[in-house]
């Protein structure tokens, strides 16, 4: 797999930023800094070659958006899928949470574009609407596919704050075999990781398990505070949050660890090559 260049994350969280910084200061679900981050993102899938699809639905008396980009020429038979919301919550724009993400599996998606990759398996990039208030994109999305389509669906990865400014490195271990793809590459790069369970349940790939989807993802951390021995690890400010600004207005561009945010998109590109090849 390439390495993913941080500089182009960060680029596109630098963008995230002045849509929201131009739309009343967040990306939130029925706000119009939510429909222009996703119009910015389908431009970059469009323009690389994805085939890429709008999904519609209502929720709170507003229209909730997903984009959904598939990679053209495989077999459709076996779809290894990468998600992440893009929304924001209403107090801030949201660039940790989940900007990082979004960002990540775009420029790893353009990766795969810029590799004219040809993998075995097809490969699916989904971007999410309201995550924020319940994972209701999502959950409409794993509906709408029904046991048919479900079924098809290989692996689900969730990337949800891998740029956290204090950070953690933790690997969902909902699946052992994509927990393993993960930790593997952290191993190789002498890097420890634990365990995800600030998270369980808490996010979009929560309704994909709820089906028997086998999922996996990354996470940098949220609201707890980091121990000593995280600290003596990972380095960072014990008894501090992961994330001092998770959910609040502070949430901006000066809110990440590029250290975290390079290796999580390098770590995505690995798996996503290795699991669909
Ligand atoms: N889903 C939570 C949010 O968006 C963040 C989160 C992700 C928390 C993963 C725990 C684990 O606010
Ligand atoms: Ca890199
Ligand atoms: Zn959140
Ligand atoms: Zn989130
Ligand atoms: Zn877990």
């Amino acid at each position: 797999a390439p390495d993913i260049d941080v500089a182009a994350v960060k680029g596109h969280l630098n963008e995230l930023q002045s849509i929201a910084d131009s739309n009343g200061g967040n990306r939130a679900h029925g706000q119009p800094g939510y429909k222009a981050s996703l119009d910015y993102i389908k431009g970059k899938l469009d323009a690389a070659g994805f085939t890429t699809a709008i999904q519609e639905f209502d929720f709170n008396g507003s229209t909730g958006y997903n984009l959904i980009a598939d990679w053209p020429g495989s077999s459709a038979d076996q779809v290894v899928m990468a998600g992440a919301h893009l929304d924001s919550v209403g107090r801030g724009p949201g660039i940790n949470d989940n900007g990082s993400g979004s960002a990540g599996i775009l420029e790893v998606a353009l990766a795969v574009a810029k590799a004219d990759l040809k993998p075995a398996k097809q490969l699916r990039f989904a971007w999410w609407g309201a995550e924020e208030y319940g994972m209701v994109g999502s959950t409409h999305y794993v509906g709408k596919l029904g046991s048919g389509g479900l079924s098809k669906i290989d692996s689900y990865l969730n990337f949800d704050m891998i740029g956290s400014p204090n950070p953690g490195y933790f690997v969902y271990d909902d699946d052992p075999e994509l927990e393993k793809v993960f930790k593997d590459w952290y191993a190789a790069k002498d890097i420890a990781t634990e365990p995800e369970t600030e998270g369980d349940g808490r996010s979009d790939h929560a309704p994909f398990k709820e089906r028997g989807v086998r999922v996996g993802g990354l996470f940098t951390g949220a609201e707890t505070k980091k121990t000593q021995e995280q600290a003596r690890n990972w380095g960072g400010t014990a008894g501090e949050s992961f994330d001092p600004c998770y959910h609040s207005s502070c949430d901006t561009t000066k809110n990440l660890d590029d250290t975290a945010l390079d290796y999580n998109s390098d770590a995505i590109a690995s798996a996503i090559w290795d699991l669909s090849a």
